[in-house]
């Protein structure tokens, strides 16, 4: 339970906000390279409580800068090319593409130098990206991707289908060298032990679920500070997801999925995701306005939240439906949200470093050796009980050996 002063600090993001001049030292994804196909020299962004946007020059040249905007435009406003005004004189925002997403720095000074991250530093045929909009603060959006416990209960199927790798359904697969589904394994374990350490680039989160027969799964998942997470999806792909504030009321989620093993297929996992998506502001089909296609038929049987077999559901009804900033005057942290109390704290540390310009305090500010961090290691590995650290680290490099680029760490 925290105080309402101290909740509206560490959620609201406009212009002189606390923690919007945390994320203003820190480059954010803006737009996804497909949304600027080549006729497209103007693209509106609204991103951190500001009125965007993204201009392509004729040199190829890209820059993001304010816009001339109504006060009551919605947050996902997008008119004819014509009628995008940049307001003269206004700041021109760096902006680089890495990957399919065009990457943009709102701060002050030098932008800092981007981490060597796998997402980064695997070839354009190996990442995918996409986004979706969720209707609420950026902040609970990754307090659930921070939440290792969450997945034993909104994600749990009540039957175990043969693992397949469909969209959606991240936790189809086999457990690590057991012919276990991961669903069966969240399911019958719901309450991890859960390590928690602070790295260079965020958190490190280690889940633990020690099972009968001195079996441990042991699920590696990470914080990239200040918004984004890298998680695993399967044995040959993980998720690095930012929640990206647009407002203090909405977010996107931007997504570059990496592979370490064959090309990611982009047309069939674009054709996927547009399938439950709206352009040109990439909204969930399945939303609010719908009851998120919620079937009490379907909760009896087959899934917790009878919203169906897509997480992606699962998660956006869980946090939109905290409201549009979570009210934490009113919440009971317990020992499973270790992961959030320590990102609380390292959030906090950044506003107070930040209002007192020692930018040298947060994570990745560092131009030489944020550029020399790899990784994140993320995966899920079953282990004998009293070597799970070193098998989690062994299942990790054997891919990264594998591996056609190099992901050496
Ligand atoms: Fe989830």
């Amino acid at each position: 339970m925290i105080s309402q002063k101290l909740n509206d600090q560490i959620t609201r993001i406009g212009p002189n906000t606390d923690a919007g001049a945390v994320h203003r030292r820190y480059w954010q994804p803006a737009a996804l390279t497909d949304e600027m196909a080549p006729e497209i020299t103007k693209l509106p962004v609204n991103l951190l409580g500001e009125r965007l946007v993204l201009l392509r020059a004729q040199d190829g040249t890209l820059s993001l800068t304010a816009r001339v905007a109504s006060p009551d435009e919605a947050p996902t406003f997008h008119p004819a090319q014509e009628d995008l005004h940049p307001v003269e004189g206004a700041a021109n925002y760096p902006v680089v593409e890495k990957n399919g997403i065009y990457f943009a720095y709102l701060g002050d000074g030098t932008p800092p130098a981007f981490p060597n991250f796998d997402c980064f530093r695997a070839p354009d045929s190996h990442v995918f990206a996409f986004k979706g909009l969720w209707e609420c603060n950026w902040l609970q959006a990754l307090e659930i991707g921070i939440d290792p416990g969450h997945a034993s209960f909104l994600h749990r199927f009540l039957e175990d289908e043969d693992p397949e790798d469909g969209y959606g359904k991240q936790f189809r697969d086999n457990a690590a060298d057991t012919n276990m589904p991961v669903t069966q394994v969240l399911r019958e374990y719901p309450r991890p032990d859960i390590e928690v350490e602070e790295t260079e680039f965020g958190l490190k989160i280690t889940a633990l679920r020690h099972m009968k027969g001195e079996l441990t799964h042991v699920r590696v998942t990470n914080q990239i500070f200040p918004s984004a997470i890298c998680i695993p999806m399967s044995r040959e792909m993980i998720i690095t997801q930012w929640h990206v504030p647009v407002d203090d009321e909405n977010c996107y989620w931007f997504t570059m999925f990496t592979s370490f093993d064959q090309p990611v297929n982009k047309e069939l996992m674009r054709e996927q995701r547009l399938k439950e998506h709206s352009l040109p502001d990439y909204a969930p089909l399945k939303n609010k306005s719908n009851d998120y296609h919620y079937n009490p038929e379907e909760q009896k049987t087959q899934t917790y939240t009878g919203m169906g077999l897509d997480i992606n559901v699962h998660d956006q009804w869980a946090v939109e439906g905290m409201g549009a900033i979570q009210d934490r005057t009113r919440e009971h942290l317990g020992r499973g949200d270790a992961a959030i109390v320590r990102y609380r704290l390292m959030l906090r540390k950044a506003i107070k470093a930040v209002a007192a310009g020692q930018f040298d305090r947060l994570p990745m500010q560092d131009q030489d050796g944020t550029a020399q961090i790899v990784g994140p290691l993320s995966n899920d590995a079953m282990a004998d009980s009293e070597d799970w650290q070193a098998a989690s680290w062994q299942y990790d490099m054997t891919r990264r050996t594998a591996c056609p680029w190099d992901a050496s760490v």
